[in-house]
């Protein structure tokens, strides 16, 4: 970092901002607003301090080699992941966090039914929404011979390196990003988790955009398909039906509409899913789709 008595972080000022701070200061008051611009670059050194250095994990795999042999759930508590039964608040604040663990989405077990028989080949896995990355540590290790993807907004936050690991930005809520930063690779997926904005539209958009970068038998997980119902804030200014709809629609065999996506990619879909399931976390919904 330039600055040499701080630690070496990645985390730019803008990113802390725009997790911690931009929704608040929008909310309050005219002298709140200004005395948290006035403190937000000092709060910021300050929870630098207190973010964990970037973890190297081909070096840390060599000294937990046991880590391997372990279930998703074990690894998503390891290390933090909110997919486990348990995690500690990733979210809050770096300074505020604490040893204690809280309920999390308890969504591993599902994953393990679709991808156990798979774990030991090599896959290509993205993950769009990686925040620190603590859900690609945990895939490092289950799937010890697969490729590891994460696209985020804000990929500064990411707390991991590896040479099966590449993180890097995306913004899921445009076609054109999500064109240019992923699907210009060219890569075939095994495995898509769409974990990001959680926004109505941008839960459209990944699913059908990427589609076609699933392999055939290839799995497209969505999380939180059910925020877009319950949430206002996830579909202010946006036009239903959401996702979860639309996919209720499909396996109703009914027709559906929405100005996220064009006839193309509509049909694309259409033609080439096999299965569409839902399932119940602690907390949430998640839907888990095939395709043929
Ligand atoms: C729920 S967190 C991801 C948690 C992570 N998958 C895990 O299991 O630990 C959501 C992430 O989505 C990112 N995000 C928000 N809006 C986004 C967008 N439009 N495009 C890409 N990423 C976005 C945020 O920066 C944040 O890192």
């Amino acid at each position: 970092m330039a600055l040499g008595i701080l630690p070496e972080k990645k985390m730019k000022l803008t990113t802390f901002y725009k997790i911690y701070y931009r929704h608040r200061i929008k909310k309050a008051s005219y002298v709140l607003k200004i005395y948290l611009i006035i403190t937000v670059f000092f709060r910021y050194i300050f929870n630098l301090f207190y973010l964990p250095k970037k973890k190297n994990l081909d070096d840390y795999a060599k000294e937990n080699q046991n880590l391997f042999q372990k279930d998703l759930n074990y690894l998503c508590e390891y290390f933090n992941s909110d997919k486990g039964e348990k995690f500690k608040n990733q979210y809050a604040k770096p300074s505020k966090q604490d040893d204690k663990k809280i309920t999390a989405h308890g969504y591993s077990k599902i994953y393990e039914k679709y991808l156990k028989e798979n774990k030991e080949k090599n896959l290509n896995i993205i993950e769009l929404g990686s925040f620190y990355g603590n859900a690609s540590a945990a895939f490092y290790f289950y799937f010890k011979n697969s490729q590891i993807y994460s696209a985020d907004i804000n990929p500064d936050m990411y707390l991991y390196k590896s040479k099966r690991l590449e993180n890097f930005f995306t913004d899921t809520s445009s076609k054109d990003s999500i064109e240019k930063n992923i699907l210009t690779r060219n890569i075939q997926f095994d495995l898509i988790i769409e974990d990001a904005s959680h926004m109505l539209k941008d839960q459209i958009i990944s699913l059908f955009v990427l589609f076609k970068s699933l392999k055939s038998g290839g799995i497209f997980i969505v999380e939180e398909i059910d925020f877009p119902e319950k949430k206002e804030d996830m579909r202010t200014g946006q036009e239903f039906p959401d996702l979860k709809t639309i996919l209720k629609k499909i396996i109703n065999k009914e027709d559906f509409n929405s100005k996220y996506i064009n006839k193309d990619e509509k049909n694309y879909f259409l033609e080439n899913f096999d299965t569409i399931k839902f399932y119940n976390g602690n907390i949430n919904e998640i839907a888990i789709i095939k395709k043929k």
